[in-house]
């Protein structure tokens, strides 16, 4: 019955969310955006990629198949399909929270067979001839974000709101919903772009001299250098975006490897206090006895009351690291079930409402839709900034981030409790999915 529930937002969502729209989409010629030097044109990579023929090499990987079910299939390898691409061989790749939404079929724009992921490092097999930064044998992090290198964003450094790698789904549904169209993501269905993900023994990379980092001469293992692909990048983005500093009091909501690494780089860039909730106990854990956080179960206490009570006029800084389907009670779980709205503004609510006058609630949960019952009053009354962090911008903070790994700035051992084959990733999604086994982060090997 749950699972039911989970599916049917989505279908009747979708469906709802086109109803509820004026066709406003822009009719925004290829090429046409303003940031560009004049001549220059947005070529938006091919997609779907080339496989080589049926009868030539093979490539493993893990495909969504409906409400989960994903499953490992063999397939045509991917081919080199636009001369700026490259061919990686993957040698690790692991499970992110944002799978879990495609997991419960709560987005738009899944099909069948679709390769999921977008956190990976591997090795170049392959380049076009319009590669020039990267050559076969190179070991590379591969970026989730999709970068155009061109346009206005990626110019300075915005690689997730990128013009220019993502026509929002086969109607133009993302424009329709949101005016705009964002970055193109690896693995994240037909509305981020429909790129193929990268669990699996091979990737191709579009773009590969803008969404590649070069970690060749790089100390750093694989295990390590794979959170530079998005939750690193991620955590500190939120950071970033929030203005987190010295002075600053923090609440983050979710302990999952997002929430948990936001809380761990605020202390990295000087907030003295974090308070870190969630309800799931293992994860609480991690927070206060890795991270140093003060930590609320939100299964147990009422959020609203002790976050009062812990901090006096509320933290100035309070980041939403959960995601908008964790909805709690009947309502919102009924009016999702419904179509009524997509998202539940549940944990944005508690975060509006904790946060200090004046102070700027982040939002780097995934949001994707429609909400009802949101506090706008409280943004509007307490002068509050409320900031939508978007999708990461790895190009941005990922050589940044390595270099401080490097010098053992920044080290998280705690984040990786799985190793499994990839062969075992069904299962490993079931794990991640249900916080099994104490686990954050699932090291899978092709
Ligand atoms: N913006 C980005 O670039 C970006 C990148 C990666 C992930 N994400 C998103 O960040 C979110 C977290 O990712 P993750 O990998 O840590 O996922 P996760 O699902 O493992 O973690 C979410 C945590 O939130 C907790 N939670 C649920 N309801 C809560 C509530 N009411 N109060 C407090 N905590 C609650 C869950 O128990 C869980 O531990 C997801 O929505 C993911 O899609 C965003
Ligand atoms: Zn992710
Ligand atoms: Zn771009």
């Amino acid at each position: 019955m749950a699972a039911d529930l989970a599916a049917m937002p989505s279908q009747l969502g979708q469906k709802g969310l086109m109803a509820m729209h004026h066709d406003n989409r822009v009719n925004r010629p290829e090429g046409s955006q303003p940031g560009l030097a004049c001549g220059e044109m947005l070529t938006f990579p091919t997609v779907p990629a080339k496989r080589v023929d049926a009868s030539g090499p093979k490539m493993t990987a893990l495909t969504f198949q409906g409400a989960e079910k994903v499953a490992i299939e063999e397939q045509p390898r991917v081919a080199i399909t636009d001369p700026t691409d490259a061919i990686v061989r993957i040698t690790t790749s692991t499970i992110c929270g944002s799978d879990l939404h495609l997991y419960h079929k709560e987005f738009l724009g899944l099909s069948p067979g679709m390769i999921c992921g977008h956190e990976a490092v591997g090795i170049v097999e392959e380049v076009g001839p319009g590669v020039t930064k990267f050559k076969p044998g190179d070991r590379v992090v591969i970026y989730a974000v999709i970068s155009c290198g061109k346009c206005e964003y990626c110019a300075r450094g915005e690689t997730g709101c990128c013009e220019g790698t993502n026509r929002g789904g086969k109607k133009g549904e993302m424009e329709k919903m949101y005016g705009h169209c964002t970055a193109g993501l690896f693995g994240y269905s037909e509305l981020m772009g429909g790129y193929e993900g990268l669990q699996a023994s091979h990737a191709r990379i579009p773009l590969a001299d803008n969404n590649l980092l070069n970690i060749t001469s790089s100390p750093v293992t694989d295990e390590n250098a794979i959170m530079l692909a998005d939750i690193y990048c991620t955590a500190w983005h939120a950071n970033e975006t929030c203005g987190t500093g010295p002075g600053d009091t923090l609440a983050v909501w979710g302990c999952g490897p997002i929430g948990l690494l936001v809380a761990y780089f605020a202390k990295v860039r000087g907030v003295k206090r974090v308070i870190a909730i969630d309800s799931v106990k293992y994860r609480l854990d991690v927070a206060r006895d890795k991270i140093g956080c003060e930590v609320i179960d939100a299964g147990t206490q009422d959020v609203v009351k002790t976050i009062q009570e812990l901090v006096p006029g509320g933290p100035n800084k309070c980041i939403d690291a959960a995601a908008f389907r964790y909805d709690r009670g009947i309502m919102h779980k009924a009016m999702r079930a419904v179509g009524m709205e997509t998202d539940t503004p549940q944990i944005a609510n508690e975060a509006i409402v904790c946060c200090r006058k004046v102070g700027t609630v982040g939002l780097i949960a995934d949001y994707y839709g429609y909400t009802n019952h949101f506090n706008i009053g409280a943004v509007m009354e307490k002068s509050l900034t409320l900031r939508g962090c978007g999708q990461l911008w790895p190009q941005k903070y990922g050589p940044m981030l390595l270099k401080m790994m490097e010098e053992g700035k920044i080290s998280t051992p705690w984040m990786l409790t799985h190793t499994m084959p990839l062969s075992d990733a069904v299962r490993g999604y079931e794990m991640f999915d249900k916080k099994e086994d104490n686990v954050l982060k699932i090291i899978l090997k092709p």
